[in-house]
């Protein structure tokens, strides 16, 4: 699938050199900061923050310091640990955050639930027009639910009357903190993947190439048959971790695993085959929507994440809100629009939301 649809970078070199501002600072976001500032001490980055969580960062420097190991496979020959400092601007939910700068590419690596208020938040920082310059924004979706997000970005931008460029990406790279104060933070780049943008942005894919993120544009059409994969993945191994409470492969040792599997993947290949045939969505040419190479793929990703823990166990855990209302949330809601049923997503959805109750 890869080898068929990607255009890799090769074939266009340019460089993005504008302003990226990363809009949260979760392990993702802090992966991509720390690769690009690496490899471009100074590239015009910074890293958007919640007010809230202002306080947990050293209030003097204004600098995010992210200290980092990255996997011997990476960029250099050895395993090594480093660090970087990217500044940070304390803006979300901060009244008085008005008179700061235009956002000209906005990386969105928020949780899928966080996204839209996050943007909302610094939308009058994008395509901004005055006497001297206009700003031509872009903004980034790098999300896990980036097809539900982007639905719900698109009607923010509609309602707002803002016309900005969106851009789907996604990564399998595998990173995660070790402790969560910031101060004394590490980062662990767990595990070396790819990362996947449409190429109206290669600027931007090549950019991350060059920083290590090993980035390959796709048309959009092969982006959303990826996120439409990716979506499956999501949606059968992050709820079942989370209610069996075991790591991604363990769940090929679970009695009821292939029937609820088989469930999921089959409402999720109904939906796709209608989209398709409306001609909707995903264009279909390249996606393949039955339900034995959906499977395919998610036993896939069960066998490269193996030893991984899921988001959403990881969510349940330590007592986060899920993404579930992006993941198998989004299948029930774009089946219902279509006139199909999907009730097994709707009872991992209802037990989720039990789970995150208790
Ligand atoms: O959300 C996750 O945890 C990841 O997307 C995946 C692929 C399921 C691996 O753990």
């Amino acid at each position: 699938f890869y080898m068929a649809t990607a255009t890799t970078t090769s074939t266009s070199r340019r460089l993005c050199r504008e302003p990226l501002h990363i809009l949260g600072a979760g392990s993702i976001g802090q992966l991509f900061a720390a690769s690009i500032r690496s490899r471009f001490p100074s590239y015009p980055l910074t890293v958007l923050l919640r007010e809230s969580h202002r306080h947990r960062w050293n209030d003097d420097n204004r600098e995010l310091k992210i200290e980092w190991i990255r996997p011997s496979n990476l960029v250099k020959p050895t395993s090594q640990s480093e660090s970087v400092c990217v500044p940070i601007e304390y803006l979300l939910e901060d009244p008085n955050n008005n008179n700061l700068g235009p956002i000209q590419n906005l990386l969105v690596t928020t949780k899928s639930y966080q996204a839209v208020a996050a943007v909302e938040s610094v939308l009058s920082r994008m395509n901004t027009h005055n006497a001297d310059s206009t700003t031509n924004s872009r903004i980034i979706l790098l999300c896990n639910g980036a097809l539900s997000v982007k639905e719900e970005l698109e009607a923010l931008l509609l309602q707002n009357r803002r016309p900005i460029q969106m851009v789907l990406a996604t990564t399998t790279h595998g990173a995660y903190r070790e402790q969560h104060e910031p101060s004394t933070q590490k980062l662990i780049h767990a595990g070396c993947g790819q990362t996947f943008i449409e190429e109206s942005a290669k600027d931007i894919g090549n950019l991350w190439n060059e920083a290590g993120l090993n980035c390959i544009s796709l048309s959009s059409q092969a982006m959303q048959s990826l996120l439409w994969q990716k979506l499956a993945a999501n949606c059968v191994i992050n709820p079942l971790t989370a209610l069996y409470q075991c790591t991604n492969g363990e769940l090929l040792l679970e009695p009821n695993f292939p029937l609820l599997q088989a469930e999921i993947l089959e409402e999720v290949s109904k939906v796709l085959a209608v989209l398709a045939s409306n001609g909707d969505d995903t264009d279909n040419n390249c996606c393949e929507v039955n339900v034995n190479s959906l499977g395919n793929f998610v036993n896939q990703v069960i066998r490269d994440t193996s030893t991984n823990k899921s988001s959403m166990y990881q969510d349940i855990v330590h007592g986060h809100r899920t993404e579930i209302d992006h993941l198998n949330g989004y299948v029930v809601r774009k089946g219902r629009d279509l006139g199909i049923q999907c009730p097994a997503n709707e009872d991992i959805v209802q037990r989720i939301k039990e789970k995150e109750k208790s």
